[in-house]
């Protein structure tokens, strides 16, 4: 059971990963178009679908395979799940963030600039190349 459900975990972090770095490059690209455009409401609908079919869900199955195999697994007073699960914490706080932005975006109230959503497209890079080491090599 336990391998299955780590199996799950993986799927569910791929696809959450997925969306999370693809995300803030449309709304670099969403900066770039005109209000009212076709090409703003054509990223507006990708930016909804997104959040709505991939991340949200992903986000969701993530965690409970993942609590699920730290209770399995015993691993709840090992320390790199702490670092680990800080590092998800602050995951889930960028998604949080991500949705307000689409929000944001589909109201066509973003006052945000490109440089801006550049700049945040590296922070779930750095946070899942962190997240990864630490479940992986379990440094500590
Ligand atoms: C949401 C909260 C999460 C919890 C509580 C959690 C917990 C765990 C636990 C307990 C394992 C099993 C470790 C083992 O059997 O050695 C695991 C495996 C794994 N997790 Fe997570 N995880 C979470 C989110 C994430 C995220 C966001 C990522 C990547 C960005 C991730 C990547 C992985 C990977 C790649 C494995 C497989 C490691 C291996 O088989 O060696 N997890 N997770």
């Amino acid at each position: 059971m336990y391998e299955w459900i780590k199996a799950l975990h993986v799927i569910a972090v791929i696809s959450w990963m997925a969306g999370m770095l693809y995300l803030p490059r449309l709304f670099v690209y969403h900066c770039e178009a005109e209000v009212g455009s076709k090409q703003s409401e054509t990223f507006k609908v990708m930016e909804r679908r997104l959040l709505k079919a991939i991340i949200n869900p992903a986000m969701i199955v993530t965690w409970l395979a993942g609590l699920y195999l730290a209770w399995a697994g015993h691993w709840f007073a090992a320390p790199w799940l702490h670092g680990k699960l800080l590092l998800v914490l602050v995951l889930s706080g960028a998604h949080g963030f991500f949705s307000r932005w689409v929000k944001d975006f589909a109201a066509d109230r973003n006052a945000r600039s490109q440089k801006f959503y550049r700049i945040i497209n590296e922070i779930p890079t750095i946070l899942m190349i962190g997240i990864v080491i630490l479940v992986v090599v379990k440094p500590f």
